[in-house]
Protein backbone atom coordinates (compact mmCIF):
# COMPACT_ATOMS: atom_id res chain seq x y z
CA UNK A 1 0.00 0.00 0.00
CA UNK A 2 1.45 3.23 -1.35
CA UNK A 3 1.23 6.40 1.10
CA UNK A 4 -1.90 7.78 1.94
CA UNK A 5 -2.58 11.26 3.01
CA UNK A 6 -5.23 13.33 5.05
CA UNK A 7 -7.27 15.33 3.05
CA UNK A 8 -9.77 18.60 3.29
CA UNK A 9 -12.30 19.65 1.33
CA UNK A 10 -13.31 23.51 1.91
CA UNK A 11 -16.68 24.06 0.84
CA UNK A 12 -17.64 20.91 1.30
CA UNK A 13 -21.42 21.56 1.30
CA UNK A 14 -21.34 23.56 -1.66
CA UNK A 15 -22.27 22.32 -5.60
CA UNK A 16 -18.56 22.06 -6.22
CA UNK A 17 -17.75 20.69 -2.99
CA UNK A 18 -19.78 18.28 -3.12
CA UNK A 19 -18.86 17.29 -6.61
CA UNK A 20 -15.03 16.97 -5.14
CA UNK A 21 -16.20 14.31 -2.04
CA UNK A 22 -17.50 12.30 -5.06
CA UNK A 23 -14.72 12.65 -7.63
CA UNK A 24 -12.05 11.43 -4.37
CA UNK A 25 -14.49 8.81 -3.72
CA UNK A 26 -14.69 7.73 -7.76
CA UNK A 27 -11.25 7.99 -8.21
CA UNK A 28 -10.20 5.77 -5.22
CA UNK A 29 -8.08 8.90 -3.87
CA UNK A 30 -5.14 7.51 -1.50
CA UNK A 31 -6.70 9.31 1.77
CA UNK A 32 -6.84 7.86 4.52
CA UNK A 33 -8.60 10.60 6.10
CA UNK A 34 -11.10 13.35 4.81
CA UNK A 35 -12.30 16.43 6.20
CA UNK A 36 -15.37 18.01 5.35
CA UNK A 37 -15.20 21.99 6.21
CA UNK A 38 -17.38 24.85 5.52
CA UNK A 39 -18.84 27.89 7.36
CA UNK A 40 -20.49 27.83 10.83
CA UNK A 41 -24.11 28.07 9.50
CA UNK A 42 -23.46 24.30 8.18
CA UNK A 43 -20.87 22.98 11.49
CA UNK A 44 -22.47 19.54 12.69
CA UNK A 45 -24.51 18.66 9.55
CA UNK A 46 -23.64 15.99 7.38
CA UNK A 47 -22.73 15.57 3.81
CA UNK A 48 -22.71 12.27 1.91
CA UNK A 49 -19.36 10.19 0.67
CA UNK A 50 -19.23 6.79 -0.65
CA UNK A 51 -21.57 4.59 1.03
CA UNK A 52 -21.66 6.66 4.18
CA UNK A 53 -21.14 10.68 5.61
CA UNK A 54 -18.73 13.23 6.37
CA UNK A 55 -19.47 15.14 9.62
CA UNK A 56 -19.18 19.03 8.77
CA UNK A 57 -16.43 20.97 11.01
CA UNK A 58 -15.91 24.90 11.02
CA UNK A 59 -13.38 26.18 8.67
CA UNK A 60 -11.25 28.10 10.86
CA UNK A 61 -7.17 29.01 10.75
CA UNK A 62 -6.70 25.79 13.19
CA UNK A 63 -8.28 22.91 10.44
CA UNK A 64 -5.15 22.28 8.47
CA UNK A 65 -3.01 21.21 10.84
CA UNK A 66 -2.39 17.55 10.34
CA UNK A 67 -3.51 17.84 6.96
CA UNK A 68 -1.48 16.96 3.65
CA UNK A 69 -3.59 18.21 0.79
CA UNK A 70 -6.37 20.65 1.12
CA UNK A 71 -9.03 21.14 -2.04
CA UNK A 72 -10.55 24.51 -1.31
CA UNK A 73 -14.31 26.10 -3.31
CA UNK A 74 -15.37 28.56 -0.63
CA UNK A 75 -15.24 31.33 -2.58
CA UNK A 76 -12.83 33.81 -2.99
CA UNK A 77 -12.82 36.03 0.17
CA UNK A 78 -12.62 32.85 2.00
CA UNK A 79 -9.34 31.26 0.12
CA UNK A 80 -7.76 34.53 -0.03
CA UNK A 81 -8.20 34.20 4.19
CA UNK A 82 -7.67 31.01 4.48
CA UNK A 83 -5.16 29.18 2.22
CA UNK A 84 -2.58 31.03 3.70
CA UNK A 85 -2.80 29.32 7.09
CA UNK A 86 -3.38 25.93 5.35
CA UNK A 87 0.09 26.68 3.42
CA UNK A 88 1.81 28.02 6.61
CA UNK A 89 0.82 24.43 8.63
CA UNK A 90 2.63 22.79 5.54
CA UNK A 91 -0.40 21.53 3.39
CA UNK A 92 -0.47 22.06 -0.05
CA UNK A 93 -3.99 23.49 -1.15
CA UNK A 94 -5.43 23.37 -4.91
CA UNK A 95 -7.99 26.23 -4.93
CA UNK A 96 -10.50 26.67 -7.18
CA UNK A 97 -12.06 30.20 -6.66
CA UNK A 98 -10.27 33.14 -8.53
CA UNK A 99 -7.85 34.70 -5.58
CA UNK A 100 -4.76 32.90 -6.23
CA UNK A 101 -5.29 32.16 -9.75
CA UNK A 102 -2.79 35.84 -11.25
CA UNK A 103 -0.87 35.51 -8.47
CA UNK A 104 3.08 35.03 -9.49
CA UNK A 105 3.70 32.75 -6.58
CA UNK A 106 0.66 30.21 -7.19
CA UNK A 107 0.96 28.26 -10.59
CA UNK A 108 -2.14 27.75 -12.71
CA UNK A 109 -2.69 24.22 -13.68
CA UNK A 110 -4.43 22.17 -16.10
CA UNK A 111 -3.15 18.74 -15.48
CA UNK A 112 -2.78 17.73 -19.63
CA UNK A 113 -1.83 21.17 -20.80
CA UNK A 114 1.43 22.36 -18.02
CA UNK A 115 1.75 19.61 -15.43
CA UNK A 116 5.05 20.91 -15.05
CA UNK A 117 4.34 24.46 -13.62
CA UNK A 118 3.21 22.46 -10.46
CA UNK A 119 6.87 21.94 -9.55
CA UNK A 120 7.44 25.43 -9.41
CA UNK A 121 4.19 25.49 -6.42
CA UNK A 122 4.49 26.86 -2.80
CA UNK A 123 1.76 25.53 -0.74
CA UNK A 124 -1.01 27.33 -3.06
CA UNK A 125 -1.72 25.75 -6.75
CA UNK A 126 -4.86 27.78 -8.53
CA UNK A 127 -7.15 25.60 -10.55
CA UNK A 128 -8.51 28.04 -13.48
CA UNK A 129 -12.23 29.36 -14.19
CA UNK A 130 -14.35 26.35 -15.67
CA UNK A 131 -14.79 28.44 -19.17
CA UNK A 132 -10.78 28.59 -19.57
CA UNK A 133 -10.23 24.79 -18.09
CA UNK A 134 -12.20 22.95 -20.90
CA UNK A 135 -10.68 25.41 -23.64
CA UNK A 136 -7.41 25.17 -22.79
CA UNK A 137 -8.05 21.44 -22.73
CA UNK A 138 -8.86 21.29 -26.88
CA UNK A 139 -6.32 24.45 -27.89
CA UNK A 140 -2.98 22.61 -26.01
CA UNK A 141 -2.83 20.45 -28.65
CA UNK A 142 -3.79 22.54 -31.47
CA UNK A 143 -1.11 24.66 -30.53
CA UNK A 144 1.45 22.21 -30.34
CA UNK A 145 0.09 21.65 -33.84
CA UNK A 146 0.20 24.78 -35.69
CA UNK A 147 0.73 27.63 -33.07
CA UNK A 148 -2.64 29.31 -32.35
CA UNK A 149 -2.27 33.10 -32.99
CA UNK A 150 -5.81 34.63 -32.13
CA UNK A 151 -8.87 33.00 -30.03
CA UNK A 152 -12.36 34.19 -30.24
CA UNK A 153 -14.61 32.32 -27.95
CA UNK A 154 -18.48 32.77 -26.98
CA UNK A 155 -19.66 30.79 -24.12
CA UNK A 156 -22.89 29.41 -23.04
CA UNK A 157 -22.49 28.72 -19.27
CA UNK A 158 -24.61 26.41 -17.22
CA UNK A 159 -26.16 28.17 -13.51
CA UNK A 160 -24.44 25.65 -12.04
CA UNK A 161 -21.10 27.84 -12.17
CA UNK A 162 -22.54 29.92 -9.40
CA UNK A 163 -23.50 27.26 -6.93
CA UNK A 164 -26.11 26.12 -5.35
CA UNK A 165 -28.33 28.81 -4.92
CA UNK A 166 -28.23 29.20 -9.11
CA UNK A 167 -29.11 26.12 -9.31
CA UNK A 168 -32.22 26.35 -7.23
CA UNK A 169 -33.10 29.80 -9.02
CA UNK A 170 -33.65 28.26 -11.82
CA UNK A 171 -36.04 25.86 -10.51
CA UNK A 172 -37.96 27.84 -8.94
CA UNK A 173 -38.50 30.70 -11.51
CA UNK A 174 -39.13 27.65 -14.27
CA UNK A 175 -41.80 26.16 -11.76
CA UNK A 176 -43.32 30.04 -10.77
CA UNK A 177 -43.64 30.28 -14.60
CA UNK A 178 -45.22 27.01 -15.28
CA UNK A 179 -47.67 28.12 -12.32
CA UNK A 180 -48.56 31.92 -13.50
CA UNK A 181 -47.00 33.78 -10.76
CA UNK A 182 -44.28 36.30 -11.19
CA UNK A 183 -40.60 35.22 -11.10
CA UNK A 184 -38.81 35.73 -8.13
CA UNK A 185 -34.66 36.91 -9.13
CA UNK A 186 -32.29 37.36 -6.37
CA UNK A 187 -28.76 35.63 -8.04
CA UNK A 188 -28.60 36.90 -11.18
CA UNK A 189 -29.19 40.38 -12.29
CA UNK A 190 -32.68 39.55 -14.41
CA UNK A 191 -33.96 36.43 -14.87
CA UNK A 192 -32.36 33.09 -15.75
CA UNK A 193 -35.25 31.01 -17.07
CA UNK A 194 -35.73 30.72 -20.81
CA UNK A 195 -33.42 33.89 -21.18
CA UNK A 196 -29.28 34.26 -21.51
CA UNK A 197 -27.86 36.97 -19.77
CA UNK A 198 -24.78 38.31 -21.52
CA UNK A 199 -23.34 38.95 -18.02
CA UNK A 200 -21.19 36.87 -16.50
CA UNK A 201 -19.53 38.22 -12.73
CA UNK A 202 -19.14 42.46 -12.68
CA UNK A 203 -18.27 44.73 -15.60
CA UNK A 204 -15.25 46.10 -15.67
CA UNK A 205 -13.83 49.68 -17.04
CA UNK A 206 -12.97 48.26 -20.23
CA UNK A 207 -16.32 47.14 -20.91
CA UNK A 208 -15.90 43.53 -20.46
CA UNK A 209 -16.96 40.94 -17.91
CA UNK A 210 -14.44 39.88 -14.78
CA UNK A 211 -15.62 36.32 -16.74
CA UNK A 212 -14.40 37.25 -19.96
CA UNK A 213 -11.42 39.17 -18.83
CA UNK A 214 -10.37 35.87 -16.73
CA UNK A 215 -10.64 33.64 -20.01
CA UNK A 216 -8.29 36.07 -21.75
CA UNK A 217 -5.38 36.25 -19.05
CA UNK A 218 -6.03 32.59 -17.84
CA UNK A 219 -5.40 31.07 -21.45
CA UNK A 220 -2.16 32.97 -21.38
CA UNK A 221 -1.02 32.36 -18.10
CA UNK A 222 -1.81 28.09 -18.37
CA UNK A 223 -0.49 27.77 -21.99
CA UNK A 224 2.63 30.39 -20.94
CA UNK A 225 2.36 31.57 -24.36
CA UNK A 226 1.76 35.55 -24.07
CA UNK A 227 1.72 35.60 -27.87
CA UNK A 228 -2.09 34.10 -27.97
CA UNK A 229 -4.57 36.74 -28.76
CA UNK A 230 -7.89 35.89 -27.10
CA UNK A 231 -10.96 37.90 -26.88
CA UNK A 232 -14.00 36.44 -25.11
CA UNK A 233 -18.00 37.17 -24.72
CA UNK A 234 -19.42 35.07 -21.89
CA UNK A 235 -23.13 34.31 -21.91
CA UNK A 236 -25.15 32.51 -18.62
CA UNK A 237 -28.00 29.86 -20.14
CA UNK A 238 -30.79 28.49 -18.81
CA UNK A 239 -28.86 25.09 -18.44
CA UNK A 240 -28.05 23.25 -14.69
CA UNK A 241 -24.93 21.50 -15.80
CA UNK A 242 -21.81 21.70 -19.07
CA UNK A 243 -20.32 24.57 -20.38
CA UNK A 244 -20.47 25.52 -24.19
CA UNK A 245 -18.22 26.92 -26.28
CA UNK A 246 -18.05 28.53 -29.59
CA UNK A 247 -14.24 29.04 -30.90
CA UNK A 248 -12.92 30.64 -33.80
CA UNK A 249 -8.93 30.17 -34.00
CA UNK A 250 -6.16 31.71 -35.89
CA UNK A 251 -3.59 29.81 -36.72
CA UNK A 252 0.28 30.06 -38.00
CA UNK A 253 0.14 27.59 -40.31
CA UNK A 254 -2.95 25.73 -42.26
CA UNK A 255 -4.60 23.27 -40.35
CA UNK A 256 -7.33 21.20 -42.15
CA UNK A 257 -10.48 20.58 -40.23
CA UNK A 258 -8.78 16.59 -40.70
CA UNK A 259 -5.93 17.26 -39.09
CA UNK A 260 -7.42 19.00 -36.16
CA UNK A 261 -9.83 15.86 -35.98
CA UNK A 262 -6.94 13.52 -35.94
CA UNK A 263 -4.45 15.94 -33.33
CA UNK A 264 -7.78 16.44 -31.08
CA UNK A 265 -8.57 12.48 -31.09
CA UNK A 266 -5.00 11.64 -29.66
CA UNK A 267 -5.49 14.66 -27.17
CA UNK A 268 -5.23 13.54 -23.39
CA UNK A 269 -8.84 14.74 -21.94
CA UNK A 270 -10.90 15.08 -24.94
CA UNK A 271 -13.35 12.60 -26.89
CA UNK A 272 -14.14 13.80 -30.95
CA UNK A 273 -17.94 13.64 -31.13
CA UNK A 274 -17.97 15.43 -34.97
CA UNK A 275 -20.27 13.71 -37.04
CA UNK A 276 -23.07 16.22 -38.00
CA UNK A 277 -24.35 14.08 -41.11
CA UNK A 278 -25.90 11.80 -38.47
CA UNK A 279 -26.45 14.55 -35.94
CA UNK A 280 -23.45 13.87 -33.49
CA UNK A 281 -21.87 16.56 -32.26
CA UNK A 282 -21.23 17.41 -28.36
CA UNK A 283 -24.26 18.93 -25.94
CA UNK A 284 -24.45 19.89 -22.37
CA UNK A 285 -26.83 17.19 -21.86
CA UNK A 286 -24.55 14.23 -22.51
CA UNK A 287 -21.70 16.38 -20.74
CA UNK A 288 -22.71 16.67 -17.66
CA UNK A 289 -21.71 13.51 -15.33
CA UNK A 290 -18.80 13.09 -17.85
CA UNK A 291 -14.99 13.84 -17.30
CA UNK A 292 -13.67 14.45 -20.62
CA UNK A 293 -13.88 18.17 -22.96
CA UNK A 294 -16.17 17.05 -25.91
CA UNK A 295 -15.03 18.59 -29.53
CA UNK A 296 -17.16 18.59 -32.49
CA UNK A 297 -18.71 20.66 -35.32
CA UNK A 298 -14.91 21.15 -36.84
CA UNK A 299 -14.43 23.32 -39.59
CA UNK A 300 -12.44 25.61 -41.47
CA UNK A 301 -13.28 29.12 -41.77
CA UNK A 302 -12.52 30.34 -44.51
CA UNK A 303 -12.84 34.01 -44.01
CA UNK A 304 -9.28 34.45 -42.31
CA UNK A 305 -5.83 32.80 -43.19
CA UNK A 306 -5.85 29.74 -40.99
CA UNK A 307 -8.67 29.54 -39.56
CA UNK A 308 -10.74 27.14 -37.98
CA UNK A 309 -13.93 27.05 -35.46
CA UNK A 310 -15.25 24.45 -33.46
CA UNK A 311 -17.71 23.67 -30.79
CA UNK A 312 -16.43 22.24 -27.23
CA UNK A 313 -18.60 21.16 -24.09
CA UNK A 314 -17.50 20.12 -20.51
CA UNK A 315 -19.18 19.55 -17.33
CA UNK A 316 -18.52 22.59 -15.46
CA UNK A 317 -18.49 21.05 -12.14
CA UNK A 318 -16.39 18.16 -12.78
CA UNK A 319 -13.54 18.83 -15.14
CA UNK A 320 -14.74 22.54 -14.54
CA UNK A 321 -13.84 22.14 -11.08
CA UNK A 322 -13.80 19.77 -9.04
CA UNK A 323 -11.93 16.33 -11.02
CA UNK A 324 -9.42 19.36 -12.65
CA UNK A 325 -8.40 19.98 -8.71
CA UNK A 326 -8.69 16.16 -7.90
CA UNK A 327 -6.44 15.32 -11.04
CA UNK A 328 -4.03 18.36 -10.29
CA UNK A 329 -3.52 16.64 -6.62
CA UNK A 330 -2.72 13.33 -8.52
CA UNK A 331 -0.25 14.95 -9.93
CA UNK A 332 1.33 16.27 -7.23
CA UNK A 333 1.47 12.67 -5.77
CA UNK A 334 2.69 11.24 -9.00
CA UNK A 335 5.90 14.06 -8.92
CA UNK A 336 5.83 13.67 -4.81
CA UNK A 337 5.17 17.67 -4.62
CA UNK A 338 2.75 17.13 -1.65
CA UNK A 339 5.51 19.48 0.78
CA UNK A 340 5.31 23.10 1.16
CA UNK A 341 8.91 23.89 0.35
CA UNK A 342 9.14 27.89 1.00
CA UNK A 343 6.51 28.41 3.94
CA UNK A 344 7.39 31.94 4.38
CA UNK A 345 5.99 33.43 1.39
CA UNK A 346 2.09 33.53 2.35
CA UNK A 347 3.25 34.53 5.96
CA UNK A 348 2.04 38.36 5.05
CA UNK A 349 -1.00 37.04 3.71
CA UNK A 350 -1.82 35.63 6.48
CA UNK A 351 -1.29 38.39 8.42
CA UNK A 352 2.13 37.43 10.04
P1 LIG B 1 -22.01 26.80 3.87
O1 LIG B 1 -22.86 25.74 3.22
O2 LIG B 1 -21.76 26.53 5.31
O3 LIG B 1 -22.49 28.20 3.58
P2 LIG B 1 -21.77 27.20 -3.38
O4 LIG B 1 -20.69 27.70 -4.29
O5 LIG B 1 -22.49 26.01 -3.89
O6 LIG B 1 -22.68 28.33 -2.96
O7 LIG B 1 -21.01 26.72 -2.03
C1 LIG B 1 -20.17 27.56 -1.30
C2 LIG B 1 -19.42 26.73 -0.24
O8 LIG B 1 -18.52 27.59 0.46
C3 LIG B 1 -20.33 26.13 0.81
O9 LIG B 1 -19.79 24.90 1.23
C4 LIG B 1 -20.26 27.15 1.92
O10 LIG B 1 -20.53 26.65 3.20
C5 LIG B 1 -18.80 27.53 1.85
N1 LIG B 1 -18.54 28.83 2.48
C6 LIG B 1 -19.05 30.02 2.13
N2 LIG B 1 -18.58 30.99 2.96
C7 LIG B 1 -17.76 30.38 3.85
C8 LIG B 1 -16.98 30.82 4.97
N3 LIG B 1 -16.94 32.12 5.33
N4 LIG B 1 -16.27 29.89 5.65
C9 LIG B 1 -16.30 28.61 5.29
N5 LIG B 1 -17.02 28.13 4.24
C10 LIG B 1 -17.74 29.00 3.54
Amino acid sequence: MGTHYVVAVAGATGAVGREMLKTLEQRNFPASKIKALASSRSAGSTVPFGDGELLVEELTEKSFEGVDIALFSAGGGTSQKFAPHAALAGCVVVDNSSAWRMDDRCPLVVPEVNPDDLDWHNGIIANPNCSTIQMVVALKPLHDAAQIKRVVVSTYQAVSGTGHKAITELETQVRQLFNLQEPEVKVYPHRIAFNCLPQIDVFLDNGYTKEEMKMVNETVKIMGDPSIKVTATTVRVPVFYGHSEAINLEFGRKLTADEARAVLSRAPGVTVLDNPAEGIYPMALNAAGEDDTFVGRIREDDTIENGLNLWCVADNIRKGAALNAVQIAEKLIEKNLVTVSDRTVFEADAGL
